[in-house]
């Protein structure tokens, strides 16, 4: 096994320091706890973390490829990384996540000077392979399917914070037609309830107070667990954790939203009435051409049974323009749908082809120009909807969780509301980590301004009763 020791001795014998590692992470949120979890793996092995890519012993890219562009960030990103490598032969160069489990050997043959290419199911192994090269120095690529997540290693006291992810479940069984994640992240497993709720007890024991749970189809979570149980079960099961305030969950696909999770996140305190839930367009023809498995009416009434039985809960979408196929028509029932429904948030994308999916081979594919006027029409309209429901909390006040002092302006506490609206205000440290109270003063598109009125801070969470948003 790979020791800190050892690694300190191999990478720079001349030094007394520890080595450094350098984490980069792009892509989704599950890339981030995925890094998260290297980072905890390294630290086990002696490795400190730094910020600076040039003093970096080793250097881990965690990649996304959902999109030609997120691809492209990164191979800029590792051609920038080969004048550091033929300064210093003795760095290590590691590209992990979905361009390596995609790309795979041929990532060594694009970038030579790459160590390894560490494929999304092998994380676990990172202190192995990283032995293996320090004594034979030759480049490797593991990108087995292992279909087996260890638990990561327990948090140290260093790391700190008031939110955290928490990965339930890996991969993706849907198979969307333009989507690379059931290709790069593999069929879909879930973890067991006990590891999850371990987990999740560590991360409040080290002053985590808001946990978000991750699957690409949270909803599914548990299929093939024995005894079988379901979101809702877990979700009930977390609720209970004693000092976990809030906890979210993220992605929830429109065809499996099941009315028991519904009632999960309208009766238990610590779930938060927010749903993401992708329509990915607003046109039936496309969504059967995209193979999501519920048409525009079929999402237009799963709404309406969330408000009907969460009337306050914040709905956030995905959208991609300029689908194969994709008329003006089609389009235009996108922003008819982004109308009715008045989302409180969106991401939008245009349409990338990712050669491994079936619609890379559909035709009419949409032209550049066209795509980016639709995304430039889509994302204006969201964006004067989202004013327009920020603006609406004027006057209320709201519960928000504290999460720090901004970055941007640290004299000001930075919060969330249940609704994961970012509410900025003035506020003692005090308050990072609790509940608090402030009046909505002033909206803008990507935050809210808050005023504390008093010192009033962290009661119990409620649904009753309880502020909007
Ligand atoms: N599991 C989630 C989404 C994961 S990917 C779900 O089912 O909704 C995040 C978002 O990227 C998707 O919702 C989709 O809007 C977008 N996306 C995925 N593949 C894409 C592609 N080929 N081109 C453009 N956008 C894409
Ligand atoms: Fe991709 Fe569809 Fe799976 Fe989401 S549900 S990860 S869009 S294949
Ligand atoms: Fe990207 Fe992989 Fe996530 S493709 S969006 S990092 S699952």
């Amino acid at each position: 096994m790979f020791k800190g020791v050892e690694a300190d001795q191999a990478m720079n014998s001349d030094r007394q320091t520890p080595p450094r590692a350098f984490i980069f992470t792009f892509g989704c949120q599950m890339n981030e706890y995925d890094s998260d979890r290297m980072a905890r793996i390294l630290a086990e092995r002696g490795f400190e973390s730094t910020r600076d890519l040039k003093r970096a012993d080793l250097i881990v890219l965690n990649t996304c490829s959902i999109r030609e562009k997120a691809v492209q960030k990164v191979m800029s990103f590792l051609g920038r990384l080969r004048p550091l490598k033929e300064d210093r032969p003795s760095l290590i160069i590691v590209v992990t996540g979905c361009v390596a489990q995609q790309e795979g050997e041929k990532l060594l043959k694009q970038a030579p000077y790459l160590d390894l290419v560490l494929g999304t199911h092998a994380l676990h192994r990172l202190p192995e392979l990283l032995d293996w090269i320090m004594t034979d120095r030759r480049p490797v690529c593991h990108t087995d399917f292992e279909y087996h997540l260890p638990p990561p290693p327990p948090l140290t006291s260093g790391d700190v914070r008031v939110r955290a992810y928490l990965t339930v479940m890996q991969g993706c069984d849907n198979f969307c037609a333009y989507c690379v994640v059931p290709y790069v992240r593999g069929r879909e497993i879930s973890r067991p309830p006990e590891e999850i709720l371990t987990e999740a007890r560590d991360l409040v024991a080290h002053g985590v107070r808001e946990i978000i749970l991750l699957g690409q189809n949270v909803n599914s979570y548990g299929r093939g667990l024995e005894p079988p149980v379901t979101f809702a079960d877990l979700l009930t099961r977390a609720a209970d954790l004693p000092g976990l305030k809030r906890i979210r969950f993220t992605t929830s696909h429109p065809k499996d939203l099941s009315p028991g999770l519904i009632s999960a996140m309208a009766e238990l305190g610590p779930v938060c009435e927010h749903v993401h839930l992708p329509v990915q367009s607003g046109s039936s023809r496309i969504l059967k051409a995209m193979s999501r498995g519920y048409t525009r009416a079929d999402y237009l009434d799963r709404v309406e049974a969330l408000r009907r039985a969460c009337p306050d809960v914040a709905l956030t979408t995905d959208i991609i323009v300029g689908f194969p196929g994709e008329t003006e028509a089609d389009f235009q029932e996108s922003l008819d749908l982004v109308s009715r429904v008045r989302f409180d948030g969106m991401f939008s994308f245009k349409y990338s082809d990712r050669p491994i999916t079936r619609a890379a081979r559909f035709e009419p594919k949409v032209d550049e120009t066209v795509k980016s006027r639709r995304l430039a029409e889509l994302q204006a309209l969201q964006k004067s909807i989202t004013l327009e429901l920020n603006q609406a909390l004027i006057g209320q006040r709201v519960q928000v969780l504290v999460e720090g002092r901004g970055k941007r302006y640290p004299d000001q506490l930075t919060s969330r509301t249940r609704g994961n609206k970012v509410v900025n205000f003035n506020g003692p440290d005090e308050l990072i980590g609790c509940l608090a109270y402030p009046l909505i003063v002033q909206a803008w598109p990507n935050s809210l301004v808050g005023l504390l009125p008093d010192a009033e801070s962290d009661p119990a969470p409620r649904k009753a009763g309880r502020p909007s948003s």
